[in-house]
């Protein structure tokens, strides 16, 4: 192929390959040997199974193309990669054609990682609110009468005469008490869902979190390093629900690391390689907020549940925490992700699109 047509195909913003009349790699551009995680000189000449997968829909469908000339679609196929993260492509194949047999094939690769991510996102938020409006018509049948059941069992705890009543008593008064603390949890979700927006530090949010963290007599043995970025500048947000945010994650960190020595680390920093897309479509610089701590981490099948409201392995947890924070940093047009090594501990990643003070 001439210089000129590799590089007009290498501006191509989907993926490009193209394949011989027995299904090797003629030619890779640019953005084939992103989504391939191959380069041209090592793929070239080698059939599209070697470097895809022999079994793999996008090998299967070339086959099916060069035998028949005919195109063909196939949407949202996974590219398994050992080294990168895995992406989602969409596969367009067409045949080159000399006559009625077909010589060749072109496949073009559309990366719709990106477009995935952002559609379970907006699943996501959907899920929310809806969770948002029955946890409201629940919360309010369930407080109404927790302050009479209250009042009734502590006027019983002060009459009982014997141990067992005394103990009955006291238990419904316990009961009562981390029902409510569950409920007001869950009130999170029921006054108003709208932000305040104004202009916000960070840092500020994060020292008013490590203070009132730090109230808290689980923190006392635990060491806090700050890695604090001075240059990132003020940005809009709810300052109010983002300490609620980072208070949940610090919270559990601490809680995390009850038992030990532990460290937390909150660093800041402003990020590239997670652009996050404000509502209209437009890349907006990234804050990025890391809470590392080295408790005893999450093994992989308790971290799938993590998503679920009301999930906790805590005694008195009422698993509402990460939820909470996730619903509000989504608010936020955010993410926030969770990654962990049992035995090594727990990374959670906020990240939050910085829209500048107007
Ligand atoms: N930093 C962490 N280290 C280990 N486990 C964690 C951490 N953060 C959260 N978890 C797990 O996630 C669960 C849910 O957290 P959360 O939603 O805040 O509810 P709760 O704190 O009430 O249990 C916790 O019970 C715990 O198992
Ligand atoms: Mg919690």
């Amino acid at each position: 192929m001439s210089r000129n047509l590799e590089s007009v195909l290498d501006a191509v913003l989907d993926g490009v390959v193209m394949l011989d009349a027995d299904g090797k790699i003629e030619f890779l551009n640019s953005e084939a040997c992103r989504i391939l995680d191959s380069s041209l000189q090592t793929a070239r000449g080698l059939p599209i199974g070697n470097v895809i997968g022999v079994e793999h829909s996008v090998s299967e469908l070339s086959r099916i193309v060069l035998a028949s000339g005919r195109p063909a679609i196939q949407r949202e196929q996974p590219i398994e990669r050992k080294l990168l993260p895995d992406l989602v492509v969409d596969v367009e194949a067409a045949p080159m054609m000399d006559g009625l047999t077909a010589t060749g094939v072109v496949l073009m690769l559309r990366d719709c990682t990106i477009q995935n991510n952002q559609r379970e996102l907006a699943h996501h938020r959907e899920e929310l609110s809806s969770f948002g409006r029955i946890a409201a018509g629940i919360a309010h049948e369930v407080k109404n009468p927790l302050g009479g059941i209250r009042g009734a069992a502590e006027i019983l705890l002060s009459r009982a005469s014997d141990d067992k009543s005394k103990r009955a008593a006291d238990l419904i008064v316990r009961e009562v008490d981390r029902i409510a603390l569950l409920v007001e949890d869950f009130m999170v979700f029921t006054k108003g869902d709208e932000l305040r927006l104004a202009p916000l530090n960070i840092h500020r949010v994060l020292d008013d979190v490590l203070a009132l963290a730090m109230l808290d007599p689980i923190g006392r043995q635990i060491e806090v390093h700050r890695e604090f970025d001075p240059s990132i500048p003020e940005f809009i947000g709810d300052a109010d629900r983002l300490i609620q945010v980072f208070l949940n994650l610090t919270r559990n960190a601490l809680q995390a690391m009850e038992d030990q020595d532990g460290t937390l680390v909150i660093s800041t920093r402003m990020t590239l390689d997670h652009r996050l897309s404000s509502k209209d479509g437009r890349h907006l610089p990234t804050l990025m907020v890391k809470l590392i701590d080295n408790g005893p981490g999450i093994d992989a099948a308790t971290l799938e549940k993590l998503a679920t409201p009301f999930f906790t392995t805590r005694i008195g947890g009422t698993g509402l925490g990460l939820a909470v924070s996730r619903h509000w940093v989504a608010k936020h047009e955010g993410t926030l992700r969770i990654e962990s090594e049992p035995g090594t501990g727990t990374t959670v990643f906020v990240a939050l699109p910085i829209s500048a003070p107007r």
